[in-house]
């Protein structure tokens, strides 16, 4: 494992591409409503963060065809965007966009409800987000990832009956779109990575509606991937940096 300790040019470099990554969130809430494809919201991200010197990670990496993911309702993340879906009422959808300015990278996603939604369906994606804003509120020098991360997650989520989904992972972000550590969600039982300052890490936790953390991905696309049993999923993202007295979060506006 090769963790990258960044120093001050390449922070500041990664918080650049972060804001701009949360820029095209915002630039992009207003325009996801009843009706609109995700191929219509990909080719807007696309044009907003070229117009802005930056390109979108996504795009050719690995083969993904899109600059962004549209992961909707079951789809956990990695949904393609496509021309013949469009939101509907009811839907919960997470659209995540990393973006590289300067060769850095940042990464953020966040969850869109198109309304009206079910109680249930609202409340899966409130208490994602607090569950990683909670792992992020711990993070600090000197404690080990899994217990301010996987753990944190893990218990908070449990008290829903929710799952939290095991094998997709956030990841050191920066210099390279995915780098060492992998950051699970889900509590490990042992002390993983020491936390230093100048680490920069994504949490993402991906939370199943159902007490199911499994998901498959379709053969077909060989990206989008979904619950195993149909449950709702929702997810949530921030690129943080460690600093000697905690966490900051870079991919805000
Ligand atoms: N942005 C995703 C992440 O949070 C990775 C997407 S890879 C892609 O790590 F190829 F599907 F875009
Ligand atoms: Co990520
Ligand atoms: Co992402």
């Amino acid at each position: 494992m090769k963790i990258i300790i960044k120093n001050e040019e390449q922070i500041k470099g990664i918080k650049r591409s972060s804001q701009l990554a949360s820029q095209t969130l915002d630039y992009l809430t207003p325009l996801i409503k009843e009706g609109v494809s995700t191929q219509e919201i990909n080719d807007l991200a696309y044009q907003f963060i070229i117009n802005h010197g930056a390109r979108p990670a996504a795009l050719g990496y690995m083969g993904f065809p899109k600059s962004i993911c549209t992961s909707l309702n079951d789809v956990v993340c990695h949904g393609i965007p496509s021309s013949a879906v469009f939101f509907k009422k009811g839907d919960i959808l997470n659209v995540d966009v990393t973006t590289i300015l300067d060769g850095f990278y940042g990464d953020t996603s966040r969850m869109f409800l198109i309304e009206p939604v079910t109680d249930e369906a609202r409340k899966l994606v409130v208490e994602t987000k607090k569950a990683m804003l909670k792992a992020i509120d711990s993070l600090a020098p000197g404690k080990y990832l899994n217990h301010c991360v996987g753990r944190v997650i893990e218990d908070y989520v449990k008290q829903f009956g929710y799952a939290s989904v095991r094998s997709l992972t956030g990841h050191g972000v920066g210099v390279e779109f995915h780098e060492d550590p992998s950051v699970f969600h889900f509590n490990l039982g042992f002390d993983d990575v020491l936390l230093e300052p100048g680490m920069i890490l994504t949490v993402e936790p991906m939370i199943n509606a159902s007490d199911n953390y499994q998901v498959r991905t379709d053969p077909d696309d060989g990206w989008t991937v979904r619950t195993v049993d149909g449950a709702l999923s929702a997810q949530w993202e921030h690129t943080v940096l460690i600093t000697r007295k905690g966490a900051e979060i870079l991919t805000l506006s």
